[in-house]
């Protein structure tokens, strides 16, 4: 899914929190979007995932406007603590294609291919409550991307999550991303997995876009002196 973004601002009771003249994230990316607390990041997933809504602007899916379409039927979004159904793992997964109308046959493969790729097959009976942190991660994202979504936006998905489920979790995303085509949106506070799982780079310093390109690049030489001071360590203010 290709995303265009045109004079993007979003208020809250008259205060600006964002404000992004212009943005293309290309089909088949994995964009990580970087900055300190309160930048705007989860503000601009939502409104991507068009869970929020702009104060003025646009955000366009090719030549769709995503707020006139049905944004739910090609994208879908993870938050940090995601809400799973009171029921097993396997419903949970097996939901967004009921849904949609998806064959029994075709839905058991696709509970079967998700679950053995992300180490969940031997917890498809158990129930959601009974699982760790990084079990119910994992099966956010894999209810996320079973429909097999143009776009995927996921905001701080290994925020809480040990070393070995990050590294699932991030082998997962390249992999649908080169098998599928996903586009996927991740919010990191983490600039390592942004180098290790992301090709573009996007840089929010109070609400603007204040630097975008390669994350290898601008994590290795930063251009703006406010990304340059983040990556090195240093709060903004
Ligand atoms: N519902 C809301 N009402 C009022 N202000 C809000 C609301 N949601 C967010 N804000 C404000 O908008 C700004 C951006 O918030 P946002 O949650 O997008 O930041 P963030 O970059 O995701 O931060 P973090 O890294 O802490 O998650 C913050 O100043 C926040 O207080
Ligand atoms: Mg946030």
């Amino acid at each position: 899914m290709k995303l265009k973004i045109e004079n993007l601002t979003k208020e809250y009771s008259g205060k600006k929190v964002l404000d992004i003249e212009n943005l293309v994230i290309e089909q088949g990316t994995i964009t990580a979007i970087i900055g300190a607390n309160g930048a705007g990041k989860t503000t601009l997933l939502n409104i991507i995932g068009n869970l929020d809504s702009q104060t003025t602007g646009k955000v366009s899916y090719m030549d769709h406007d995503l707020i006139k379409t049905n944004p739910r039927a090609a994208m879908t979004l993870v938050f940090q603590n995601p809400y799973l159904i009171s029921t097993t793992v396997e419903k949970n997964i097996s939901y967004p294609l009921k849904l949609r109308g998806w064959s029994s046959f075709d839905i058991e493969e696709r509970i079967s291919q998700l679950t053995r790729e992300l180490g969940l097959e031997k917890l498809r009976k158990r129930k959601t409550w009974k699982l760790s942190g990084g079990e119910v991660q994992k099966v956010a994202l894999a209810r996320a991307l079973s429909f097999r979504p143009g776009l995927l936006l996921l905001d701080e998905p290994t925020a809480n999550i040990d070393p070995a489920t990050t590294g699932e979790i991030e082998r997962m995303l390249a992999k649908i991303n080169k098998e599928e085509g996903t586009s996927i949106i991740i919010v990191t506070h983490n600039l390592p997995q942004a180098k290790r799982v992301c090709n573009k780079l996007i840089f929010l310093n109070k609400g603007k876009l204040i630097e975008e390109g390669n994350s290898g690049e601008i994590l290795k030489n930063p251009v703006n002196s406010l990304t340059r001071r983040f990556i090195e360590g240093e709060l903004l203010v």
